[in-house]
């Protein structure tokens, strides 16, 4: 299971292939660690019996393939999400051992959707949480991640002059820097990302706004040219209006206004985290689903992290992972499964009765699970 087999890698043009691999419905399955494969294990079992065509590919990642290949994504996981339509993800611990980096990175997944909807039964801790319904984009791929960071004297050479001060930056003191990149090409990518999804969403009674949210004051260059990039884009669809907000001002905004966002642009840093904050609205990260998108690959993972506090006490909330793996099968073009799976995991919560202890229930994640099934 280690090294990549020469042969499969197929014939023909890329698109052709793909096209392929997108027919057969083949889904690599990484479960990821500590409590994580305790909601990935009941979604693809939930899955499986919907008999829904896919072919699930478990893989070995992290630190059980250390043990056995010495490496934590070997060749042979590589080839395997080469040869699939797209990925379900548990949660890493370590996103450059246990396949992460590569979905993200290697496979340009640059568009992270993270709704935030509330359905009746969701344990918001806002009086009036009925309506709250917004996806934030988080650029998934630049900004200050994946962190490339050094020794602050190795900026010596350039010189730098902080606008603040007009002072040339003083290497001197011992100290370490990041950089933050804004490439134009990517942002335009996730421009269009937004703009299609607000336009879809717009479809079925959204409010077709598109709101980009940045520190653009401060970081004038590279979130200038973020905004500048999306409100372009936003301008090439008529039918769509166009915000644009300060971070730490959309943070009050969406706690004592949540209702007005329909669809929110962000860099990755701060998408990564305004989402856990956004989450909190709804009834908080057991409920948060994402769905990381690019031009040729995609896959599907929960917003919240491993949980070792959860993990071997069947009590994790599943929520996130279900929801997760709707969006899979959006992508897979298995709408009508998508919506029945959404729908049945919201009748859990409108019914109420087997809910999991961070929603004020008592219910395992295999009960909640079940009910989901029962429900299905
Ligand atoms: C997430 C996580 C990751 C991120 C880490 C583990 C790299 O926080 O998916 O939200 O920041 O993207
Ligand atoms: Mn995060």
């Amino acid at each position: 299971m280690c090294a990549a087999e020469s042969a499969g890698q197929g014939t023909g043009t890329y698109q052709e292939r793909r096209k392929v691999l997108m027919a057969t419905k083949r889904v690599c399955v990484i479960p990821g660690d500590d409590a994580a494969p305790e909601v990935v294990i009941p979604t693809v079992q939930l899955l499986e019996r919907m008999h829904l065509g896919i072919e699930f590919v478990w893989l070995t990642t992290g630190e059980e393939a250390i043990r056995q290949c010495g490496e934590g994504f070997p060749p042979a996981a590589k080839q395997a999400v080469d040869e699939s339509a797209c990925t379900l993800f548990g949660s890493a611990r370590d996103p450059r051992t246990t396949g992460l980096a590569y979905l993200r990175w290697g496979k340009k997944t640059y568009a992270n959707y993270r709704p935030v909807k509330w359905m009746p039964g969701m344990r918001s801790p806002l009086q009036r949480p009925e309506g709250i319904d917004f996806v934030i984009v988080r650029e998934n791929l630049e900004g200050l991640y994946p962190g490339r960071e050094g020794d602050l004297a190795r900026l010596e050479p350039l010189q730098l002059t902080d606008p603040m001060t007009l002072q040339v930056l003083d290497t001197s003191k011992k100290g370490k820097f990041a950089v933050r990149v804004i490439t134009e090409e990517n942002t335009k990518n996730i421009a269009r990302a937004g703009c299609t999804l607000a336009m879809k969403r717009k479809a079925t009674g959204g409010k077709g706004k598109v709101t980009v949210v940045a520190k653009y004051n401060v970081l004038v260059q590279s979130d200038g040219l973020f905004c500048q990039v999306v409100e372009d884009a936003v301008k090439r669809y008529p039918e769509l209006s166009f915000d644009q907000l300060l971070g730490d001002n959309f943070c009050q905004q969406m706690v004592i206004n949540p209702h007005q966002f329909d669809v929110v642009i962000m860099p990755n840093e701060s998408g990564d985290a305004f989402s856990d904050g956004a989450a909190g609205l709804v009834g908080g990260l057991g409920l948060a689903p994402s769905a990381c998108l690019g031009d040729d690959y995609a896959y599907f993972e929960p917003v919240h992290g491993t949980a070792p506090d959860l993990a071997g006490k069947n009590c994790i909330n599943p929520t996130a992972m279900l929801l997760s793996a709707k969006w899979m099968l959006d992508y897979l073009g298995l709408e009508e499964a998508a919506q029945r799976l959404e729908r049945a995991v919201y009748q859990v919560y409108a019914d109420g009765k087997q809910l999991t202890r961070d929603q004020g229930g008592t219910a395992s994640t295999t009960e909640f699970c079940e009910a989901v099934q029962a429900t299905l």
